[in-house]
């Protein structure tokens, strides 16, 4: 099992769900943990476990979308711990946004400055002190909905789409100084999130192929992070959208199209 003995982590949306097991389990690998998100009662009681295995860890409140406030946090971490060697943009929030939806832009804006903004907002605050010291993790959590995006699902993609560009273009630029970026695809986990999912669709769980535990998704990032591979994929089955919207590009169509039409 991969250690992180003294090695300082930032998880955001930390409060639930992956982030809340992300931040657990550095912990008990030795990291001192700083987990973010916003609701304050979760992160109190997040902090206490952290401090069972990790006295020195932690928990704050802040909104990864309001970028000066998440920066801020970000350079305070930095300053108390001195470095920050870590970094898990996992914070997201989704919603279904049919075309008819009548709010208009403002879920598109809001997916985007929490899922996209943040996690730009994230990463480019800690590089330059990763880049200086010439070592550094960041682990930017994608979705497949990025290579397969969802009818009814249009601003989550197109969200975690740029999340991997964002990602991936990062992750080449700063590979020769030392820092690993990587783009997480964690398949399908039942979270608040996940069983949202479930719940705006007709209820049933996707195939058994591409569904995780956070158990499951937590130990895949902490033994490959920090690896050379920048994509760290939770399952395989997901992979076989992209091939195959390549090959049979009409069928793939037809799929997505008879899914639209069944919801
Ligand atoms: N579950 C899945 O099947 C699945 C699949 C693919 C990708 N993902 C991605 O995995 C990540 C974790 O999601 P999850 O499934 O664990 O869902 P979750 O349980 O709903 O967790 C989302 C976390 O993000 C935090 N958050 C949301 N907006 C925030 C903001 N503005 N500032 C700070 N924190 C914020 C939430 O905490 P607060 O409300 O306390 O702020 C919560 O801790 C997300 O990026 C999601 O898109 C999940």
């Amino acid at each position: 099992m991969k250690r992180y003995d003294g090695q300082v982590a930032v998880v955001t949306g930390a409060s639930s769900g992956l982030g809340r097991r992300f931040a657990v389990d550095l912990a008990a690998r030795g990291a001192v943990v700083v987990g973010l998100a916003r609701r304050e009662r979760l992160l109190t009681e997040l902090e206490d476990e952290l401090r069972r295995t990790s006295p020195e860890s932690g928990a704050a409140v802040c909104d990864v979308s309001d970028t000066e406030a998440y920066t801020t946090e970000l350079a305070s971490i930095e300053r108390e711990h001195g470095h920050v060697d870590i970094l898990i943009n996992n914070a997201g929030i989704e919603q279904r946004t049919p075309v008819d939806s009548p709010e208009g832009l403002e879920p598109y804006r809001q997916i985007l400055e929490t899922n996209f903004f943040g996690t730009v907002a994230g990463t480019l605050a800690v590089l330059p002190g990763m880049r200086r010291r010439r070592s550094g993790i960041i682990v930017n959590v994608s979705s497949d909905s990025a290579r397969a995006p969802e009818p009814r699902a249009g601003a989550y993609a197109a969200s975690k789409a740029a999340v991997s560009a964002f990602t991936e273009a990062v992750a080449h630029e700063v590979a020769a100084d030392g820092v690993h970026v990587h783009v997480l695809y964690p398949a399908w986990v039942p979270t608040a999130m996940g069983m949202s999912g479930v719940n705006d669709s007709d209820g049933s769980l996707p195939p058994k192929a591409v569904r995780r535990t956070e158990e499951d998704v937590s130990r895949t990032v902490l033994e490959r992070m920090g690896g050379d591979r920048m994509d760290i994929n939770a399952a395989w089955l997901p992979l076989l959208a992209p091939i195959g919207r390549t090959l049979a590009p009409r069928a793939y169509q037809r799929g997505m199209r008879k899914f639209a039409s069944s919801q």
